[in-house]
């Protein structure tokens, strides 16, 4: 490639329509974010858990937090039958949780605690967290948005937020803390 061309790479956006999948992704990758876990126990269940970076905060009166689950994932009916969820914002030192919940969504013992206002188990060692009542459901193509009111948030320094860019995980510290 000449050095024309690697420039030209470098500094034109690609562009691509809006059906184009891979570029989609390539898009909404670039927007970098904190990653969280999205728990909850409905009935008797041992409890469920996925990993989301999907969070948005919506409403600070009434107090509103939403996340967008893939309609077919298989933790759909349980959040529906809970009721609640709890947003855990994870640590920097928390990637292998991510990775799990990612993968399985059964809560693996010890890695949640009690579970706050809500009903919701909440995520040992989470830099935040938002422990909410589910107050809506709304369509959003492919996936649902899970609107919750927040009920009881908690959040600690000392660490910094894992983040995730482009498919990558990655820090800042704990200079923002
Ligand atoms: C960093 C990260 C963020 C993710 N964000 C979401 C999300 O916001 N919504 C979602 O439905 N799945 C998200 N996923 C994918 C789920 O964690 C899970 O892998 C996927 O839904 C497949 O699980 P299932 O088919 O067993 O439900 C994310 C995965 C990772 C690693």
């Amino acid at each position: 490639m000449t050095n024309e061309n690697a420039e030209t790479q470098r500094t034109i956006l690609r562009r691509a329509g809006g059906n184009d999948g891979l570029a989609f992704r390539s898009c909404f990758g670039s927007f970098a974010t904190g990653v969280s876990v999205a728990s909850c126990m409905a009935g008797e269940e041992a409890g469920t858990a996925i990993t989301i970076n999907s969070l948005t905060s919506v409403s600070l009166d009434p107090p509103l937090a939403l996340f967008c689950l893939e309609s077919n994932s298989g933790t759909m009916a349980s959040f529906l039958r809970a009721g609640h969820f709890a947003l855990n914002i994870l640590a920097d030192d928390q990637q292998a949780i991510s990775n799990r919940y990612a993968r399985d969504h059964n809560l693996v013992p010890g890695d949640f605690g009690d579970p706050w206002e809500s009903g919701a188990p909440v995520l040992n060692g989470a830099l935040a967290v938002a422990d909410c009542v589910l107050h809506d459901v709304h369509g959003g193509g492919d996936h649902r948005i899970l609107v919750g009111r927040v009920v009881e948030t908690g959040w600690r320094e000392g660490s910094g937020p894992l983040l995730y860019y482009r498919g990558n995980y990655g820090s800042i510290g704990d200079s923002a803390s």
